[in-house]
């Protein structure tokens, strides 16, 4: 056998992957398993998108080597995307990249950013592909606290006693996974503020601020983000085009241009029909927010009913693709999953995955149809 790299050590194969094999043994073994686990919308993406990746077939370009850039009429619809959405002006020439996704993104800003030994401030809970990125790059992660009394945001009295001094990157996501936690105004002044004195690049990952979010934020909004931030986002949940693999990077051009240049050595660009279909997806109408929020809400109020079935309880006030509750006193996350899987087929993501400040909580997917839900309840 040939030894695997070092750095294959540090880091283990994600939590779903894993779990995701068992949980199709059990179907295998004929076990009704409802899934309520993972983020994966299971809606229609806009009609136009599908039609725009049919028609583009035929165009004469359509299956060469695409730009690393992407096409400038793609990187147009994200400019535009963002005047509309969140009232930021960027230049589609020099101030956004397109993407693969915004979980290549992660990889490719920290391979852009990091040399080894350096340190990266990571959410707890989070998502877990920040630290794994981080540890694969042989830099360390250093996790920062977010709690339900603070409202899931960063304790800045807390960083600042921290020793920054190798701190190079810090990983923010709001609206916040797991939690659906919304960022407050002073937050983004705040932390903005801090990256400028200790000279950290902050990254907000944005791939849920469409969704049950009634104000749509950007970090590029804020008053000299665009000096020490770059933004993620992300058509994966906004338009349920998540096996599209279509993100973006928005920010100055020196940090964006630094990415390109790893970025042009690791792909050569994005399926020209895909790249169609997003700008399409992009285009959508206040009609689009309108129908598919309406449909989370529903899925929402039924969610609530299964998390209070199960004993939890949870904030209304959240956004985002998941329902966050908390679960009684002395209950440990993975074993009180564990057992519904068992019991109840039922498939849910212990709090933990997301980091040790998880425990105690359990996160619920809303993309399942209410019959289904109504399903789980019945079987609860
Ligand atoms: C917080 C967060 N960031 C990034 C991603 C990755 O999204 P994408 O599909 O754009 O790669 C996810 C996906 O679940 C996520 O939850």
């Amino acid at each position: 056998m040939i030894e695997v790299a070092d750095r294959l050590k540090h880091v283990e194969e994600y939590y779903f992957s894993k779990k995701l094999k068992e949980v199709a043994f059990l179907k295998s073994q004929g076990k009704p398993i409802i899934n309520l686990g993972i983020g994966s919308p299971d809606l229609e993406p806009p009609f136009k998108a599908i039609m725009a990746l049919g028609e583009s077939l035929n165009d004469k370009t359509a299956h060469k080597y695409q730009s690393y850039l992407g096409l400038l009429e793609l990187r147009e619809a994200i400019v535009d995307f963002y005047k509309n959405h969140y009232s930021v002006n960027l230049s589609a020439k020099t101030e956004v990249l397109p993407l693969i996704g915004s979980k290549e993104g992660i990889m490719h800003i920290s391979m852009a950013f990091l040399n080894p030994g350096d340190e990266v401030l990571i959410p707890n809970p989070g998502y877990p592909t920040y630290a794994s990125v981080t540890k694969l790059l042989g830099a360390k992660p250093i996790y920062y606290n977010l709690t339900e009394d603070k409202n899931w945001e960063p304790n800045f009295v807390a960083l600042e006693r921290l020793d920054l001094s190798k701190v190079k990157l810090m990983w923010i996501n709001y609206p916040h996974m797991p939690t659906g936690a919304k960022a407050s105004h002073k937050f983004y002044d705040d932390v903005i503020a801090f990256a400028k004195r200790h000279n950290i690049l902050v990254i907000n990952d944005n791939p849920y601020s469409f969704i049950l979010n009634k104000n749509p934020k950007s970090i590029l909004k804020y008053k000299g983000a665009k000096d020490v931030c770059l933004e993620l986002n992300s058509i994966s949940k906004t338009f349920n085009m998540s096996g599209w693999r279509v993100g973006m990077l928005a920010g100055n051009y020196d940090y964006i241009n630094s990415v390109l240049k790893i970025k042009s050595n690791v792909d050569s660009g994005m399926f020209y029909g895909i790249q169609k279909g997003a700008i399409e997806a992009l285009k959508s109408s206040e009609m689009w927010f309108i129908s598919l929020n309406s449909v989370y809400q529903q899925r929402r109020k039924l969610i609530w009913k299964l998390a209070t079935a199960l004993n939890c309880t949870y904030d209304e006030g959240t956004s985002g693709l998941f329902v966050w509750a908390k679960l009684p006193p002395h209950i440990k996350s993975e074993e009180f999953t564990n057992l519904v899987l068992k019991e109840h087929s039922i498939f849910i993501a212990p709090g933990t995955v997301f980091g040790s400040n998880g425990e105690g909580y359990i996160r619920l997917s809303l993309c399942e149809e209410e019959d289904v839900i109504k399903e789980a309840i019945a079987r609860v």
